[in-house]
């Protein structure tokens, strides 16, 4: 297939060199995959975790097919492999896999998320919204007054951490020590997929303390916050395991800060190459919800979620056995021809827009309404108080095939008169 210049065959396409998403999302690599390979095998490569190849699945229907059968595909493992989890690299069993919520099968899975939901849906979220809402304005107006700034971590970073320290309850105070450490853990910049390093260990080790500090202070003053839920919680009559607790933590201010920050930056960077959407948009606040779904589809911030097969299946003439890494690329699904038109352009009257950003299924997003609500504020106080917004540099992506991130975004503000 040709794009520019670059023809890209199967043979060319390696997801495990992180390199290659150092430019963004390689979405022209997915174009081929979806025509040509729907279910292809991905040969071990000098990058694979263990050496090992791994399943892609990079249409719509496939994609949703396997994510709801978690009986048939595994978020902890399969087959007679010792680890597992849902990223190319197996956790061991006993860290992450089956003790974090992600990472965790049903039936302790649903009995878990049946607690904690009530506190994320949007009813409960209602009691945080004037809160964020001035929150947001103080993030846009600081960035206004700086003109010249990096949108990243001046303007999209800082209302997904503060919402999601709010909603575990970790004190504001600590949210910005609490990233710094999240991001080392899923940086790839000096490292690659499998690897670890001092600086990882160092990471780890300070949530670690941080965690059980805080938990404790929860245990002895619960408050309203997700965080004193999970160490009220009662699953088959006893709480969770001081370890599910403290990882519950890692994954909240991970999934919660580093996500939705990026699908804020990845739509702005949309609508500073379409100024004629960004007026449009302007003149007809109406089409923000629609927008909001848009940003999240194009954006696709968690490009893949891996599963384990517990059994040897047939899809589509490809044999996958028991045990075998299936990866679900939400990112390619999104943009899966058969089910957008003209999947490659930002359209923000897109309707009906089934995007899989949030994934699907027994572990379909448990932030979604949060994440909902946070963008759809950034935009909207964007929107009211700032007239365009300049490129003012290149943007800089995030070296990973686990999240599609923006490191750097240097911009130009320009407020509203
Ligand atoms: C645009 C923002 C976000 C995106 C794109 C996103 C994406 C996803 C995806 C794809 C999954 C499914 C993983 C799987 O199937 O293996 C997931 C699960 C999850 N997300 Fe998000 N997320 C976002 C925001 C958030 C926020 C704000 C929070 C926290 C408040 C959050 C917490 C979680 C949790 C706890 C799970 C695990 C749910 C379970 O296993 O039952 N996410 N997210």
């Amino acid at each position: 297939m040709r794009h520019g210049r670059a023809v890209v065959t199967l043979d060319h396409i390696d997801l495990t060199d992180l390199d290659r998403f150092t430019t963004g999302f390689p979405h022209h690599d997915f174009d081929v995959l979806r025509r040509e390979a729907p279910i292809w095998w991905h040969a071990p490569t000098d990058h694979t975790p263990g050496g090992e190849g791994f399943w892609v699945l990079s249409r719509y229907d496939d994609i949703v097919a396997v994510a709801t059968d978690s009986t048939g595909f595994s978020s902890e493992g399969g087959g007679d492999r010792e680890g597992g989890g849902t990223t190319l690299e197996d956790m061991p069993r006993g860290s992450a896999v089956g003790s974090l919520l992600n990472m965790m099968d049903d039936p302790r899975h649903a009995k878990i998320r049946k607690q904690l939901a009530p506190s994320t849906t949007p009813r409960a979220l209602r009691a945080m919204e004037a809160e964020l809402a001035e929150r947001a304005t103080t993030i846009v107006e600081s960035a206004i007054a700086k003109q010249d700034c990096d949108f990243l971590v001046d303007v999209a970073a800082e209302l997904p951490l503060q919402a999601v320290a709010r909603l575990a309850g970790v004190p504001q105070a600590d949210r910005h020590e609490l990233m710094n450490w999240a991001n080392v853990i899923l940086d790839y910049d000096d490292r690659e997929v499998g690897e670890t390093n001092d600086r990882l260990q160092a990471a780890h080790a300070r949530m670690f303390t941080y965690g059980v500090e805080l938990l404790e202070r929860k245990r002895a003053a619960p408050g309203d916050d997700l965080l004193s839920v999970v160490t009220q919680a009662i699953i088959d009559g006893r709480p969770l395991t001081e370890h599910e607790q403290r990882l519950f933590l890692s994954l909240i201010i991970a999934a919660g800060s580093e996500t939705t920050r990026n699908s804020i930056a990845h739509g702005m960077a949309a609508l500073v190459e379409r100024p004629d959407v960004w007026e449009r948009l302007r003149a007809d606040g109406s089409l923000l919800p629609n927008a909001v779904e848009e940003i999240l589809r194009w954006s696709s911030s968690t490009p893949y979620n891996r599963r384990t097969a517990t059994r040897d299946v047939d899809l589509r003439g490809r044999h996958i056995a028991a045990g075998d890494k299936v990866t679900l690329w939400w990112s390619s699904a999104n943009r899966d021809e058969t089910v957008f038109d003209d999947p490659h352009v930002f359209d923000i009257e897109r309707t009906p827009n089934p995007h899989l950003s949030f994934g699907r299924g027994v572990h379909f997003c448990l932030g979604a309404s949060l994440a909902r609500m946070e963008i759809r504020m950034m935009f909207e106080t964007l929107l009211d108080r700032v007239d365009r917004i300049e490129m003012s540099g290149p943007v800089e992506y995030v070296r990973s095939n686990k999240h599609t991130g923006v490191r750097h975004m240097p911009v130009r503000i320009v407020a509203t008169h």
